[in-house]
């Protein structure tokens, strides 16, 4: 009678752990179906040879609307171009940045403003830039990308009027 009642349990476990399994990937689902959340694998792809001939993503700085800046970074063994990017009263910053080369990585010390950047893919991030944030920030590369990754480096200048 006692092995019974065990093996019931057994059963009553095997069946909570379905259901919760059941209940994460139905989540998982609706989340990247319904709601449209996916993995960075996804993101905007180019085409690496267009990006050297700067045929795709022209590096630059404009402003697109009032304080709404967006900037075209290129990275390349062992610079960024642009590696001075001056904004005034910025609210928002939509980088757009790609590699000519391997993997680098974006980081503004100082900021929340971190990501990787991959050849063959735009990885386009947006800072709502806070209104305390004025002066120069350094920009790194923080991913190792051969010899001269140490002097891969910018300057973000952020003036207030
Ligand atoms: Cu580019 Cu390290």
């Amino acid at each position: 009678m006692a092995e019974k009642n065990e093996l019931m349990q057994e059963y009553i476990w095997i069946g909570i752990i379905i259901a919760m399994l059941t209940t994460f990937l139905v989540i998982l689902g609706y989340v990247s179906e319904a709601k449209g959340f996916d993995t960075p694998s996804s993101a905007v792809t180019c085409d690496v040879r267009q990006v050297r001939k700067g045929e795709i993503l022209t590096p630059g700085v404009k402003e697109v609307a009032p304080g709404i800046y967006e900037v075209n970074l290129k990275a390349r063994m062992w610079a960024w171009i642009p590696n001075s990017i001056e904004v005034v009263n910025p609210k928002k910053i939509i980088f757009k940045v790609t590699s000519e080369d391997v993997v680098h990585g974006f980081q503004i010390v100082g900021t929340p403003v971190n990501f990787m950047v991959f050849p063959g893919y735009i990885a386009e991030i947006q800072w709502e830039v806070p209104e305390d944030f004025e002066g120069t920030y350094l920009f790194v590369c923080n991913e190792y990308c051969g010899l001269g990754h140490d002097t891969m480096w910018g300057q973000l200048i952020i003036k207030r009027e």
